[in-house]
């Protein structure tokens, strides 16, 4: 496969899934017209016939980019799932075609953490069942159990970029945040990480939870840990869903060792409106149930569409792969003079000196070069101080070095 030098007129992008207007306006800007937009996802046969030649796809989650679907698709040269997850590309397979798969990871950072801070005050106040009380006819005036979160301690564990977020924000309400991390984190603020897990749930009036889904964090908070927290303090989750043993959880709330809870994420989470929720918690006084929603705001969608797009005009006008979650990481100068040109290949012995001896026989002066590889696959971005010409046959040599799998030109 490969790609020569498309004016970017020539160069297809097919957007699914109603993915942010924000996406299209990148792609303008930086000269991309070729734009076929759809508001839903497509059937699967119908996916294969307008993928056939397009060269840059934009999903979301519902579009399932199979190993199947990415082999119709001739001249992909990069996706966008414009969202967080990458679950619905078979990743590998776009990494064995040479194709770099980009997302968002942290485009709904501030969406989340606001969310977290407006439950720890909600949750403070007792206000669920407070609200539950008024709509059913009741006035639950008391103040007993009501307090302001000013002077309390909040426990952030994961002090990553959403951990790091709410840090800020909290402080600025008077909280008195302290973090635990496995990496060691600079603290922000007056925020001041703790040795221990136990001693962050030891001290905490509020929890919440910021990790990411690994085989440490599933079940991470149990009885145990929950049997840690000081008796009155509230637990919120919003992190991933199996992190936390919701059983006990609601245990723990049922015994009123812990006095609310807000929690977004669930170990098994309906597939759609018709699934029914199944919970432990459901029904439960002062606990927030949201539909993992933590990131779902107008402004992430917007975030998203611009940041997504904005990698894939990167990689198609630079060849840069930062931020790609499957491909070799090269973050590339923006291309001068001259030609750049990348390959994409098996990493086998030999594959460099090729390309250099090529290089040499035409007389191409190197300017600058970039090798990233993954064990299994590599990628070099060379650039030349003069323009390649037609007909020299440089192109068709280096599509014929053992191993290609993908070449693109860039003059
Ligand atoms: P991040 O990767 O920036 O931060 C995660 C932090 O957790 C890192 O600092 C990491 O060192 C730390 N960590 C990892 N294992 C740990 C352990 N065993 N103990 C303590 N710390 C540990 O991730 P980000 O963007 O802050 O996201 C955090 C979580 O929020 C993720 O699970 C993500 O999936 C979830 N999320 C949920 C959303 C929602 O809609 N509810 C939306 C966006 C993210």
């Amino acid at each position: 496969m490969s790609n020569l030098s498309l004016s970017k007129d020539k160069i297809r992008i097919l957007l699914l899934e109603g993915v942010h207007e924000n996406a299209i306006r990148v792609f303008e800007q930086a000269g991309y017209s070729n734009i076929e937009f759809h508001k839903k996802a497509l059937d699967e046969d119908v996916l294969k016939e307008k993928i056939k030649d397009a060269h840059i796809v934009g999903i979301r989650s519902r579009t399932q980019l199979t190993d199947s679907v990415i082999n119709a698709a001739e001249k992909l040269f990069s996706v966008g799932c414009f969202c967080i997850g990458t679950n619905q590309v078979d990743l590998r397979s776009a990494l064995s075609k040479g194709v770099p798969v980009f997302n968002a990871p942290y485009s709904n950072t501030r969406s989340v953490a606001e969310l977290v801070l407006g439950e720890a005050i909600m949750l403070m106040r007792g206000i669920p069942a407070k609200s539950t009380s008024c709509h059913e006819g009741g006035w639950m005036k008391s103040a007993t159990g009501s307090y302001e979160v000013r002077g309390k301690t909040l426990g952030i564990i994961g002090y990553g970029h959403i951990g790091s977020q709410l840090s800020i924000l909290a402080e600025a309400l008077g909280f008195n945040v302290i973090f635990y991390d496995i990496v060691n984190k600079l603290p922000l603020g007056n925020a001041t990480p703790c040795d221990s897990m136990d001693q962050l749930l030891q001290t905490s009036d509020i929890v919440s939870l910021h990790v990411p889904d690994t085989p440490e964090t599933r079940n991470m908070i149990t009885a145990r840990e929950l049997g840690e927290m000081k008796k009155g303090a509230h637990f919120i989750n919003a992190a991933r869903g199996q992190v936390v043993d919701i059983p006990a959880l609601a245990d723990a709330i049922k015994d009123e060792h812990i006095a609310g809870a807000a929690i977004d994420v669930f170990p098994v989470e309906p597939k759609g409106a018709d699934d029914e929720f199944v919970s432990e918690l459901r029904g439960l006084p002062n606990v927030i149930l949201t539909p993992h929603i933590g990131g779902s705001t107008q402004e992430a969608q917007a975030n998203i569409g611009t940041e997504v797009a904005e990698k894939l005009v990167k990689y198609s006008d630079d060849g840069s792969t930062f931020g790609a979650v499957n491909f070799m990481e090269v973050s590339l100068p923006v291309k001068g003079e001259g030609t750049r040109f990348m390959h994409i290949h098996e990493n086998k012995p030999g594959v460099m000196a090729k390309i250099a001896e090529i290089m040499s026989e035409h007389d191409l002066n190197i300017t600058g070069q970039y090798l990233q590889t993954d064990g299994e696959f590599g990628y070099v971005v060379v650039d030349v101080d003069s323009d390649i010409e037609k007909g020299k046959g440089i192109r068709k040599a280096l599509r014929q070095i053992p191993g290609t799998i993908r070449l693109r030109f860039l003059r």
